[in-house]
């Protein structure tokens, strides 16, 4: 199994420890519920990553054929539930924004923003590779993809 399993349960984990010490919970503040499905629709995107991974790491035949099989069936949706995780992140941001204002000096603002500029451009790259592919955009996205996994970790570590 690759390490990116772990780490994305570790960050799932963060997210849900957050959430429920969150001073409203079990109610939900719409600030701190769509951070919340915004982080599950990337998260489901970025699972994608540690499958392929366990497909090249993996030496036994049967094991990549079943993980190659799964990203396949979840392949048309992958730009689809990015741009979701976006919409979702910006209905985020604009909760946020009405009920705080902004303040760069504040940690998790500041990595709120970086991590959703970041989430952009992963969406943008994403559906670039749609219309033209090419090794060097499959690269960006990646690491734009694996940019974005760290700044969620801070954001939700302020
Ligand atoms: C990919 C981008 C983002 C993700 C995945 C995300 C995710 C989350 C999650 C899961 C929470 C609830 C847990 C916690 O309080 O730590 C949260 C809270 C928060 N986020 Fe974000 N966020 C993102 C972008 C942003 C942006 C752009 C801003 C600022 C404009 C922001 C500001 C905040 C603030 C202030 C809270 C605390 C809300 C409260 O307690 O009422 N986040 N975020």
């Amino acid at each position: 199994m690759s390490r990116w399993f772990y780490l994305n349960m570790a960050l799932l984990c963060l997210a849900v420890w957050n959430v429920a010490a969150s001073s409203s919970f079990p109610a939900l503040r719409l600030t701190v519920l769509f951070g919340f499905l915004g982080l599950l629709f990337v998260l489901f995107n970025w699972t994608r990553h540690a499958v392929f991974s366990t497909i090249r790491n993996s030496r036994e035949r049967r094991r990549k054929i079943r993980f190659a099989n799964l990203s396949k069936r979840v392949l048309p949706y992958h730009r689809w539930t990015g741009t979701m995780a976006l919409l979702l992140i910006l209905t985020h941001a604009g909760f946020v924004l009405v009920r705080y204002g902004f303040y760069w000096q504040n940690g998790k603002m500041a990595t709120g923003v970086l991590a959703a500029i970041v989430l952009a451009a992963v969406v943008v790259t994403g559906w670039m590779r749609l219309y033209r592919p090419s090794g060097r955009k499959r690269k960006i996205h990646l690491f734009l993809g694996m940019s974005l996994f760290f700044l969620i970790a801070a954001h939700l570590l302020f």
